[in-house]
């Protein structure tokens, strides 16, 4: 049998004398939606950070299709097929909505000099198949029709498209989405839960991030529950929603708001 997509053994970080990520073992096969759920400040983003290589981890490991990548770069794991996004969003917002893509698409390209120094045939022919690419990640997350638009130009919603489309562009096996249906009303959030179903039918892993519950309940195959860093619980939606330590850490105060 092949090894899972990402493992983590005993996943610590701690921030001076706050543990902020305790002891987090967690499974992700090919093609499953894994969510990470949890109050404000329970340690979720700070876990993503130690997986997408911001953060080096104090305690554990990280194995990535069976390699240990414990406290490599972000760019090295991008090259290892991890991608993410941010809660914050991060895009250049003069630069058009297809340039953001075609500056991730930058990770995968090898460039030679010369060719680029004299925009030989060869290169423009690459260039305009980049193009066409970058072109097709947004059609993807249907912001086909904005390609030309400056990206600061975009609703919050499509921006959160926009952030996806540029992780797409890297070619992830593994998608890390940090909270991609913040802010959204109900009809943004189905259509992001929608978004997020077809990433999986491309073939790829999701982990995944929300407060919306509704969205963690429809498309998740396993749910990790954190609280003050620590795990608390892990499994099925069904299970996780009837837990009594989930509902008084957690869910109590999301039905309530
Ligand atoms: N760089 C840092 N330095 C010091 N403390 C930090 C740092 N990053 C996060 N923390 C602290 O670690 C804890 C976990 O924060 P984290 O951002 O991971 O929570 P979260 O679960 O993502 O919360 P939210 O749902 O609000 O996004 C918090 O107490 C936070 O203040
Ligand atoms: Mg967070």
């Amino acid at each position: 049998m092949s090894a899972p997509l990402l493992e983590t053994r005993g996943l610590t970080k701690t921030f001076g004398g706050l543990k902020a990520v305790q002891q987090i073992d967690l499974t992700v096969g090919a093609n499953r939606i894994v969510s990470v759920i949890g109050p404000n400040g329970a340690g979720k983003t700070t876990f993503f950070n130690c997986l997408s290589g911001i953060y080096r981890p104090d305690g554990g490991t990280i194995t990535l299709a069976g390699r240990d990548v414990t406290g490599r770069p972000p760019h090295q794991l991008c090259r290892l097929g991890l991608a993410r996004t941010f809660q914050n969003i991060r895009l250049f917002p003069e630069m058009s909505v297809l340039e953001n893509v075609m500056v991730a698409q930058f990770q995968h390209r090898a460039l030679a000099p010369l060719p680029l120094l004299f925009r030989s045939a060869k290169y423009c022919a690459a260039e305009q198949a980049h193009r066409d690419e970058a072109r097709k990640f947004l059609e993807f997350v249907e912001l086909g029709g904005r390609a030309n638009d400056p990206a600061g130009s975009l609703a919050y919603g499509l921006q959160r498209r926009l952030e996806i489309a540029r992780a797409l562009a890297t070619q992830p096996k593994l998608l890390l989405l940090d909270e991609p249906a913040a802010g959204m009303n109900p009809q943004e959030t189905a259509g992001m839960i929608g978004l997020i179903s077809r990433i999986r039918d491309r073939g790829l892993a999701v982990l995944l991030i929300e407060h919306h519950m509704k969205l963690v309940m429809s498309i998740s195959d396993e749910i990790l529950v954190l609280d003050h860093g620590v795990p608390i619980a892990h499994g099925k939606p069904e299970a996780i929603r009837n837990d009594p330590q989930v509902i008084r850490a957690y869910l109590g105060e999301e039905i309530a708001a």
